[in-house]
């Protein structure tokens, strides 16, 4: 039996009520196995008796620092780095490599005199809390020598020689300069998450090192590196030596569930008030879930128990929700450690997955599920669904827990479900939509037909990806080539379709709406939907509807915000989230300012919003789903069986013919973010219903 059977009662007396309240017939404990399946042992003992026994506090940074395997491996690592121009470094989490590697670097020499150190995070999070780090373990204001740079905030200056950054900023960076001049090493890290600007970059830096060496310019060095990962393939793909380096990381000891569980998120709330209960309140707990409202949901829930276990002799608990819609002050929070007698609980996505330290945890609870986004080049639709993690990724979340004491990891899942997980997750630049990778591609010069990606994508996703870009007018020729308007899309960092939306959007006089509705779409829903609230919710949510669809309705959600003064207070009475229209209107501002470098002209179409409905469709045309004679709809490029979603403003109403921004896969598939069309819009265009592909 488990080891929390003889706890029940005991449980029960002070949880169930609060939990049965959430949900009534539900068991409130989660049975986990009685022996740990696996204890990561220490490596070096004595050394872990030493920092897991002092006060931490009272060591200082720099013997924190000169304990990690980085600092004691230093001699032999500089030396290996220093004779290869690409060197593959395998390293345990917590043996210092991502705080550590540049800061070695940079007195050796290798790194030149004035070139920079760009270190790529695959996270805006890790990039920012990373470099506060170093920072701090430099001495030094983040932003002089030590720096950081993210979608939205640029904290570097003349003065920075060590900067980390997110893969998709390097990208951008190698658009306008392909050899990368800024720096003279590129460390590329968390290689294992593959994500698809990380991909990309491991050819654009390797073709960068290459053109440097054919101009003879100063050498680029590139380190990769990562936790866990398939070292043949990246040997072998730089031709470069692998160098491994013993871990430091605290044993964690880890927990299965004994059953399947129905409901992960319930159980892994359950389990964190177990925790709770348990131990004492300097163990901070971490939990993984998948997405935003999911965790709002839970976050509302947990603060909800922890209020009615006020007074009941339990330490209070503050709960932080973290997710990468956050705007990234917010999600900063959720580091802090707590104060002393207080316990903090985060939530969080797989932001905290990989390269973060979260001061305190040292529970983690694995939900063994992520949300992610995949492409079906035949239906052409991009997909957007939980899935299982993979092993790699469920290490990571073990990990989590050891960072700077020992630690437990509780797994949500069977022994038997981890057995079944992959190895490593398939590679992002397999599964998801290649026409913006082509686009930033091409304005480096570069040709995706002929890029040598490590796994390549599938053939038809790339045919799909350039026929996209030939039909919104980026690209023509074969081999393809930028037109003048591909050049100019290539400047925003938006999905190549939604830029095509703000440039059509001149020639509909809509420039304002079309920057408004895209800047929302970039980000989470705007509107909240509280349980207990759903009706009041939705009456609110009914104010701004408009029988045009759910982008116009968005249009008059903004317009309304953005007149109001006292906007928190607003948001809360409407049931909109104040973050996410705070987060719009900095995305908004942003593409402002890249339309007005791109010289389009303003323009609002004021009430006559039929003109931004058009200009969605010029982008958007694939996205079109018809209404059949037995009132259900098909997608009509692909002829895929739909559904409206129950969230959009046109769920009881059939218009003939629809455009979506996107597909939820929850059994069947939903279309989300519609706006009614003209079938004689599509006769202007030159488009047929039918004929679209
Ligand atoms: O990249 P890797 O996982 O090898 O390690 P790292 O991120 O360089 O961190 C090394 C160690 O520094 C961690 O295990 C933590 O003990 C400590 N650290 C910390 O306490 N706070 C941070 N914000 C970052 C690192
Ligand atoms: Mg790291």
């Amino acid at each position: 039996m488990g080891v929390h059977d003889n706890a029940d009662s005991k449980y029960n007396v002070m949880g169930a009520s609060s939990f049965s309240k959430l949900a009534p017939k539900r068991p409130t404990t989660v049975v986990f196995n009685e022996n740990p399946s696996k204890i990561q042992k220490h490596e070096d003992s004595q050394q872990n008796v030493q920092t897991e026994n002092v006060d931490k506090g009272s060591i200082s940074l720099q013997q924190q620092r000169k304990s990690l395997p980085v600092y004691r491996l230093r001699k032999r690592l500089l030396e290996e780095i220093r004779r290869n121009s690409t060197l593959v470094i395998i390293g345990e989490t917590g043996s210092g490599k991502t705080t550590q590697i540049p800061q070695l670097l940079l007195p050796s020499g290798i790194a030149g005199t004035s070139g920079c150190i760009g270190i790529t995070q695959p996270r805006r999070v890790a990039a920012v809390s990373v470099a506060r780090r170093v920072a701090q373990e430099q001495g030094v204001e983040t932003g002089k020598l030590v720096g950081y740079c993210v979608r939205f905030e640029d904290v570097t200056s003349s003065q920075t020689r060590i900067k980390y950054l997110t893969d998709g900023m390097m990208v951008r960076e190698a658009m306008t300069d392909e050899i990368l001049s800024d720096y003279s090493v590129v460390i590329l890290d968390e290689a294992h998450e593959r994500s698809v600007q990380t991909d990309v970059l491991l050819g654009v830096v390797r073709r960068a090192q290459n053109l440097r060496k054919l101009k003879n310019l100063l050498p680029l060095k590139l380190l990769v590196m990562s936790a866990t990962m398939d070292v043949d393939k990246f040997t072998k793909y730089f031709q470069a030596p692998a160098v491994y380096l013993e871990g430091r990381q605290h044993p964690v000891k880890i927990y299965h569930a004994v059953k399947t569980q129905e409901d992960y998120a319930f159980s892994a709330l359950v389990t964190a008030f177990q925790i709770h209960r348990d131990n004492p309140a300097n163990e901070d707990i971490l939990v993984f879930l998948t997405g935003q409202e999911e965790i709002e949901a839970a976050v509302v829930s947990a603060r909800q128990v922890a209020k009615q276990l006020d007074g009941q002799g339990y330490p209070p608990l503050k709960v932080f929700p973290l997710y990468s819609a956050l705007p990234t002050h917010q999600q900063l929070e959720a580091f802090k450690p707590s104060p002393p007698g207080m316990r903090k609980l985060v939530l969080s996505t797989n932001v905290a997955e990989t390269s973060v330290t979260i001061g305190g945890i040292r529970h983690v609870i694995d939900t063994g599920v992520v949300k992610a986004r995949t492409h079906h080049p035949t239906t052409g639709l991009d997909v957007l669904r939980v899935e299982k993690v993979s092993k790699a990724q469920a290490w990571q979340r073990t990990g989590r827990a050891g960072r700077e004491a020992a630690g437990k990891c509780y797994r949500i899942y069977t022994k038997e479900d981890f057995e079944r997980m992959m190895e490593m997750p398939v590679p992002e630049i397999q599964r998801c939509s290649l026409a913006g990778v082509a686009l930033q591609l091409l304005a480096i010069g570069v040709d995706i037909t002929t890029f040598d990606f490590m796994d390549k994508p599938p053939k038809e996703a790339v045919d799909v990806a350039v026929t996209c870009l030939e039909k919104l007018g980026a690209v023509k020729g074969s081999p393809p080539q930028l037109t003048t308007l591909g050049r100019t899309m290539s400047l925003f960092p938006l999905d190549p379709r939604f830029t095509k939306v703000i440039l059509a959007s001149v020639e509909h006089h809509c420039l304002e709406e079309a920057l408004t509705v895209v800047a929302l779409l970039s980000g989470e829903s705007v509107f909240t939907d509280p349980p207990a609230k759903r009706q009041q919710a939705y009456v609110a949510r009914s104010r701004f509807a408009s029988p045009e669809g759910d982008h116009v309705t968005l249009l008059n959600v903004f317009r309304a915000y953005t007149n109001m003064k006292q906007k928190k207070v607003w948001c809360h009475e409407n049931f909109l989230h104040h973050r996410n229209l705070e987060y719009a209107t900095e995305v908004r501002q942003q593409l402002a300012a890249l339309a007005e470098r791109a010289n389009l002209e303003k323009a609002s179409c004021g009430t006559n919003t039929e003109q931004l409905r058009k200009a969605l469709l010029e982008g958007l045309y694939d996205n079109l789903a018809e209404l059949q004679r037995d009132q259900t709809y098909v997608t009509v490029s692909s002829k895929q069986p739909v559904a409206i979603h129950p969230s959009s403003t046109l769920h009881s109403s059939k218009p003939p013919l629809i455009l979506f921004t996107e597909v939820v896969a929850t059994g069947r598939c939903y279309l989300r973010g519609l706006s009614v069309i003209e079938s004689s819009w599509l006769n202007e265009k030159g488009l047929n219903i039918g004929k679209c592909d």
